[in-house]
């Protein structure tokens, strides 16, 4: 695991950035709703961080990235939507199938949980995933996500919403 580490993402991450999500963008829409087509190049990637950096600095948003050893992209991860409602942020990830089943998200998500108590002081996260992806499920399940029953949640679906108290 110390071949790893979560790092805020950055404005110099354009290109590792595009290249991890061309990579796996097969991968992650076969578990993930699918991005816009204008998000796979340079251009698109840009105004991506440059939104992201701006919510970050309004206290919105806060975007990691995992690396590995040789400072590629591996995997990101973000609290979102914080205080959105006030003292709740919603957490997301997605990881290299390539190193997938190695723990990386469950160290990501642990990274965002300590972010969360310390950083931005919140009581609750939550995090919403599809019924069939069990992966995703287990990591919440470690790090003591409880499941709410799919109907009381305000996004349509057959996503099921998990929530922390912390
Ligand atoms: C879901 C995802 C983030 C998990 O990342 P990861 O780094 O492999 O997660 P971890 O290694 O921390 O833990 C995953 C656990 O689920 C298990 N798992 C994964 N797929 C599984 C499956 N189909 N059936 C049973 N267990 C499965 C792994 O074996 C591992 O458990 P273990 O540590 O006990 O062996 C990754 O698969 C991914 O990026 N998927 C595409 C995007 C996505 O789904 N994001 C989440 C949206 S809510």
């Amino acid at each position: 695991m110390r071949l790893f580490r979560v790092r805020e993402l950055k404005s110099t991450d354009t290109e590792a950035l595009l290249a991890f999500e061309i990579h796996n963008r097969e991968w992650f829409e076969s578990h993930i709703d699918a991005r816009d087509p204008s998000f796979y190049t340079l251009q698109g990637v840009t105004d991506h961080i440059e939104c992201y950096l701006s919510d970050f600095a309004i206290g919105a948003w806060h975007p990691f990235v995992i690396e590995d050893f040789s400072g590629e992209i591996v995997g990101r991860a973000n609290l979102k939507n914080i205080n959105s409602p006030k003292n709740s942020a919603e957490v997301g990830y997605r990881i290299d199938q390539r190193v997938c089943g190695q723990g990386l998200a469950t160290l990501a998500l642990r990274h965002m949980i300590q972010e969360a108590q310390m950083r931005w002081e919140l009581a609750q996260l939550v995090a919403y995933v599809y019924m069939e992806n069990v992966g995703s499920k287990k990591v919440l399940e470690r790090c003591e996500f409880l499941l709410e029953r799919p109907s009381l949640n305000d996004k349509a679906g057959d996503e099921c919403r998990f929530v922390l108290s912390i």
